[in-house]
């Protein structure tokens, strides 16, 4: 069984880059996983120059070129489904999706932090920051509200009181590299299980 993916990131990149790595073109217990599109909305972002090693379709959407929100998601949308992706992975996409899209297609994303704490764009530094001795990665399934999805795979780690925030920052980063990927694949697969009922 073949299943699509799309990757929405904005700037580094590495998860996106991991995903390639791990998933796109090879054959996991049956499932083969094709990357067949990334989009990215920062014309600038390093996950761009990532990508030029991989031969795979890549568009920038500059949400920048957009009066509305809404607009910007029509054309996300428009690309996504002209590519035929089964899920659309957020990976770093740092865009508040609005129900143009979220309506539209199924979508996942990573968020460095054991969610529902420390929701929106500062986890690193308010979960560090925090008075909590764990640390951990959420990843969820993307719907109207920020961050609140169903979740679908959680790893914590313990905050040693010496961690620097670059240690932590680290660990997290780590962490989303080893769960990702590994999360994805059950999405597809539980896809895969839905459409044989
Ligand atoms: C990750 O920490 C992810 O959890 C958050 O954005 C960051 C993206 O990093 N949503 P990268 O671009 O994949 O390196």
């Amino acid at each position: 069984m073949l299943k699509k993916i799309a990757i929405l990131f904005s700037g580094n990149g590495s998860n996106m880059e991991q995903i390639i790595k791990t998933l796109h073109g090879k054959t996991h217990n049956k499932l083969q996983v094709e990357v067949v599109l990334a989009i990215c909305n920062k014309p600038n972002a390093y996950g761009l120059e990532r990508l030029k090693k991989y031969p795979i379709k890549t568009l920038v959407i500059n949400h920048k070129d957009y009066k509305k929100k809404e607009d910007f998601d029509e054309q996300l949308v428009k690309n996504i489904k002209q590519s035929g992706a089964d899920l659309s992975v957020l990976a770093g996409f740092m865009r508040i999706l609005t129900p143009v899209f979220t309506n539209s297609l199924e979508a996942v994303n990573i968020h460095p932090s054991i969610l529902p704490l420390f929701k929106g764009a500062n986890a690193i530094q308010e979960s560090y920051n925090s008075g909590m001795l764990l640390g951990g990665v959420s990843v969820h399934m993307v719907t109207n509200e920020l961050d609140s999805g169903r979740l679908v795979a959680q790893k914590t780690f313990a905050k040693h009181p010496k961690m620097s925030l670059e240690d932590f920052e680290n660990k997290i980063h780590k962490i989303e590299h080893e769960i990702y990927p590994k999360a994805i694949l059950k999405i597809l697969k539980n896809q895969v299980t839905k459409s044989n009922i």
